[in-house]
């Protein structure tokens, strides 16, 4: 049975809070909002309720978690050999949506590392996770909260939708203004290496490391091997087959109306999502507009939700836009592209 704690962001109620610390901290499974999207969490110092995620999740063994702490402090029990790139890095953006990977120390169990020998780290910022960190007085092992290869939940809802009666307890804590996941850097080699782009962007760690390299396997590249296991599932699929045309905004519409009129005669129901800036333009199919091309946090904060509506519709194929690869930008076209299993059409 599955506890639901609904909790208001602005008037936390703390009892409500200790009770899900305490499920936490006797071995139990919580999901609980973060600013980027809500995690599954249990005790990251203990293996056996850490194995609770994987099998609520259904998460392939082979993908590690991040370890979510509440104080500076708790870094340097987790991890060894803190360098100065990793300190500045973790002061500047902690907490806050960046995920930091660094050589282990014995006492974090290899099943949240998928036997590597580094660990992945984050200090969020969301009130209800550093709270309930704290209360819990452990840190937690927690992956986005929704069943493996699902987009990430980002309302309490889709929590409840995904994993109600397979985890001990869900807070319902409103939405994650982020909406993508955290950027998970590299620390452990010579040049700090993007491996997720996340919400802070190459452009935001730029300002206060001298290199930062983007990992090689991200564009899709499928002979380069990622440095993150995470990177090489499929995820944040809806049901539909998504497709993302690619070009200036005049062309990219034409092509999808073009191609939907295709896939209307061949009998299939297609879904379309645009930005508000083209949303006027389709008459025909399922539209739904992610938000605006000038506001690109509000795009990452809104994809998941979207993504997740047409799982509700008839639709058999999504036709995206494409946004430009710059700042957030990374981050949406990298969880559009997985939508999509790197299926890109270009239009010319
Ligand atoms: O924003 C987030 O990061 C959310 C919230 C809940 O904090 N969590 C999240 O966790 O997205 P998850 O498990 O869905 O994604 C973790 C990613 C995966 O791609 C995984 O492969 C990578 O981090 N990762 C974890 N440990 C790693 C390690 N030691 N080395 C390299 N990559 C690692
Ligand atoms: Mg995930």
């Amino acid at each position: 049975n599955t506890m639901i704690i609904e909790i208001d962001c602005d008037r936390m109620d703390e009892k409500k809070l200790i009770i899900a610390a305490k499920i936490l901290r006797e071995g139990g499974t919580v999901a609980f909002p973060t600013e980027t999207v809500y995690g599954l969490g249990a005790n990251a110092l203990e293996a056996e309720a850490v194995k609770k995620i994987f099998e609520a999740k259904g998460r392939p063994s082979d993908n590690p978690l991040i370890v979510h702490i509440a104080r500076m402090e708790e870094v340097k029990s987790l991890a060894k050999e803190l360098s100065e790139d990793a300190l500045r890095v973790m002061e500047a953006f902690w907490p806050g949506p960046l995920t930091v990977v660094l050589n282990k120390k014995e006492v974090v169990p290899t099943v949240i590392t998928a036997g590597l020998q580094t660990v992945a780290i984050r200090m969020p910022a969301h009130p209800i996770a550093k709270k309930l960190i704290a209360l819990a007085e452990v840190p937690l092992a927690a992956p986005s909260a929704n069943i493996s290869g699902k987009p990430s939940p980002t309302r309490g809802e889709h929590v409840v939708e995904d994993l109600d009666g397979r985890v001990d307890g869900i807070i319902m804590g409103g939405s994650c203004h982020v909406g993508v996941e955290s950027t998970v850097l590299d620390m452990t080699g010579e040049i700090p290496t993007i491996l997720r782009p996340g919400g802070i962007t190459r452009e935001m760690l730029l300002q206060v490391l001298e290199r930062v390299e983007v990992d090689g396997a991200l564009g899709g590249d499928t002979d380069a091997i990622p440095k993150s296991p995470g990177m090489k599932y499929t995820h944040y699929a809806p049901k539909a087959a998504v497709y993302i045309v690619k070009g200036i905004e005049e062309k990219t519409v034409e092509k999808i109306k073009e191609l939907a009129s295709v896939y209307r005669i061949e009998g299939k129901k297609v879904g379309i999502l645009c930005f508000d800036e083209s949303y006027p333009q389709y008459q025909e199919g399922l539209v739904k507009s992610v938000g605006s091309r000038r506001e690109l946090n509000l795009v990452a904060s809104n994809l998941f939700k979207v993504l997740r509506e047409f799982d509700g519709t008839e639709v058999d194929i999504i036709l995206a836009e494409a946004v430009e690869e710059a700042d957030l930008g990374q981050a949406i076209m990298n969880r559009l592209m997985k939508a999509a299993g790197y299926r890109v059409i270009n239009a010319k």
